[in-house]
């Protein structure tokens, strides 16, 4: 698809999706780096949540992917940084127009809520869709500081 740089993470509850959705990325032509986690080991979603979002905060990635259990946890944490903004999608027209009208930049999602042939629709329904601008640029430039 792409070249865009993708920082990916999950927790323990997490990580088989996220590992799929790490060789669709690559797959897709994406460059990758993951953030860990590396097993099913029980993790904290927090510190994966910061190094995938600070990377983006920093414009060492184009857009983050985080998946935990729900999705929740990652993007709350995800969107304590600068210039985040994070949504968790559970079904693909969310998906896309968080991108088209709210320029969001950090994809979450819930291994316990969608499985990996709909969370690879969702990725591919996030990244295929690119931000509108005019109105909305305006929108989306009220949103912080607050
Ligand atoms: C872990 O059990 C779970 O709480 C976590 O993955 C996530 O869903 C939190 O939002």
């Amino acid at each position: 698809m792409d070249g865009r740089r993708i920082a990916i993470g999950s927790d323990h509850a997490g990580f088989p999706l996220k590992e799929h959705l790490r060789a669709v990325l690559e797959e897709r032509g994406c460059e990758v780096h993951d953030a860990g986690t590396t097993s099913e080991a029980s993790c904290d979603y927090p510190d994966f949540a910061h190094a995938v979002a600070g990377r983006v905060a920093k414009g060492e990635a184009d857009v983050g992917v985080l998946v935990c259990g729900t999705g929740v946890g990652m993007s709350i944490t995800a969107n304590k940084h600068q210039g985040v903004r994070a949504v968790v999608c559970s079904e693909c027209f969310s998906a896309k127009m968080a991108r088209a009208h709210n320029d969001a930049n950090v994809l979450c999602m819930g291994q316990r809520v969608v499985g990996a042939g709909l969370a690879t629709e969702i990725l591919d329904a996030f990244l295929g869709a690119k931000f509108e601008g005019g109105r909305h640029e305006r929108r989306v430039g009220k949103i912080e500081p607050a």
